[in-house]
């Protein structure tokens, strides 16, 4: 292809090196769409005959075809998608094939294809965290009640209900949909004909094209066209977010299905066996979450180290900005599936999580609550009674709601029957009704406006 000053060929190591089509091949759609786009433009614009355009996208339309019904071709002396593409359509249709790369440039024809394929990848999960929010909504709503041990520094704090904590995770989803949805408004400008750096001096409609390529315009400036990888960045920051909050909830089923707590019982279609201690049910897909997010990270790093050395405008190095992107979007998309048919047929088990919540005495607040709401105790006051309180149950080795009422009362002649009949845990969260807090009434709300927000196409927050 641009062979004309060459008087031999490249090296094989130098072939190998240089390129990308074993990866790139993934952007084959996305390339066709573009020069299709490029060349009816060339065609109104009388920069080509329309007879010519005509035969061109004639041409690439076969070559989408082929491409559908038998992958794309490897040869690695064709370097990358693009010439792939163009070699093709030349076996196609001759030497009018050659008129197609007017007025563009590979720089201009990648930033592109890859802009249109990390539009589809964030839609693509979009589609799929919404999903992965209705199974949340659907578990959190069956469990608006179910009592469960809210923890801080993983220590019993207080009760809480099982459905805010699954809507906690609905919150942060709705927050990484809204991290995707702006990566993609603020990425959809069309790169094309910007050329190789500089703009073109032929008469090309960039609005045109952006509008057949679905952006919402061009983009301003040929240089920062053609060298920036902002929305690689974005979807990569957006994907590591996402993968960080599926990895906190993946890290809390490994706990929760752990004997000790025993809080959950994966599915058999969700777990797997060990080949040697017959007995074991190990949480592999939550573990593989967990761990892909690494993976995840490293890429959005490893695509922040190639770009910051970089001057304006192209360098080859940045061909090196596709293999993170996709191994990221693989394993994100993976990573939702995963979490959502694993949310789905996950088995909670009430009678553990509140035994568990009853202990620790966890509605120790309550009653320094009850002090100070019902005698007028102020607060630091009600937190030094209630301390001496649980050290006086610790050392009777009971609950504080059994403590005998004698010795509460040699505590604090404040504390009476009436305190101690309000410690159970089901009167603790009912109580936490403050907007955003764990009352049953409050969760149920939430669940209402998530569910509606859902179902009008929205976010669930
Ligand atoms: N395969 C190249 C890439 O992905 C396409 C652009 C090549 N441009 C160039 N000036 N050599 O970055």
């Amino acid at each position: 292809m641009w062979g004309g000053r060459f008087a031999g060929g490249p090296a094989a190591v130098m072939r190998e090196i240089n390129a990308s089509i074993p990866f790139d091949k993934r952007l084959w759609q996305q390339d066709i769409a573009g020069s299709r786009a490029h060349v009816a433009m060339l065609g109104a614009q009388g920069i080509l005959s329309l007879d010519d355009a005509a035969t061109i996208d004639a041409g690439l339309a076969r070559i989408h075809d082929e491409f559908a019904a038998n992958g794309v071709p490897v040869d690695m002396a064709l370097e990358d998608i693009h010439m792939t593409v163009e070699s093709r359509l030349a076996e196609l249709i001759g030497p009018v094939a050659g008129r197609l790369h007017t007025a563009r440039s590979r720089n201009d024809q990648v930033a592109t294809d890859f802009r249109l394929w990390v539009r589809d990848a964030i839609d693509t999960v979009d589609a799929g965290l919404a999903a992965f929010q209705a199974v949340l909504l659907d578990r959190a709503e069956e469990h608006a009640d179910t009592v469960m041990p809210g923890f801080t520094h993983l220590q019993v704090a207080q009760p809480v209900t099982l459905g805010h904590h699954l809507m906690a995770y609905v919150e942060m989803i709705a927050r990484d949909r809204s991290r995707f949805a702006d990566a993609r408004v603020r990425m959809n400008r069309s790169p094309l004909g910007s050329a190789a750096l500089a703009g073109t001096g032929f008469p090309v409609d960039r609005h045109a094209t952006a509008a057949a390529l679905g952006f919402d315009g061009p983009t301003a400036n040929s240089l920062d066209s053609v060298s920036d990888r902002d929305f690689a960045l974005d979807y990569l920051a957006a994907a590591s977010s996402c993968a960080l909050h599926l990895s906190r909830l993946a890290e809390e089923v490994i706990i929760w299905a752990s004997q000790p707590y025993g809080f959950v019982s994966l599915s058999d279609a969700w777990s797997t066996g060990s080949s040697i201690m017959p007995q074991k049910r190990n949480p592999d897909a939550a573990e593989l979450v967990r761990g892909h997010t690494g993976r995840i990270i490293g890429c959005f790093t490893a695509l922040m180290i190639t770009m910051k050395g970089l001057p304006l405008a192209y360098s080859k190095d940045m061909q090196d900005d596709k293999p993170p992107l996709f191994e990221a979007h693989d394993l994100l998309a993976l990573s939702i599936a995963a979490m959502t048919g694993m949310m789905e047929s996950i088995s909670f088990r009430p009678d553990r999580m509140r035994a568990a919540a009853a202990s620790g005495y966890s509605t120790a607040t309550d009653l320094a609550d009850w002090l100070v709401r019902e005698r007028n105790v102020p607060f630091r006051e009600a937190h030094h009674i209630v301390g001496s309180a649980v050290k006086a149950a610790e050392a009777h080795g009971c609950d504080l709601a059994d403590l005998p009422l004698a010795v509460a009362q040699a505590i604090d002649t404040r504390l009476d029957a009436g305190a101690l009949a309000a410690l159970t845990v089901e009167a603790s969260v009912a109580s936490r009704t403050s907007h955003g807090g764990t009352a049953p009434v409050r969760v149920r709300e939430a669940i209402a406006a998530a569910r509606a927000a859902l179902a009008g196409g929205g976010n669930a927050s």
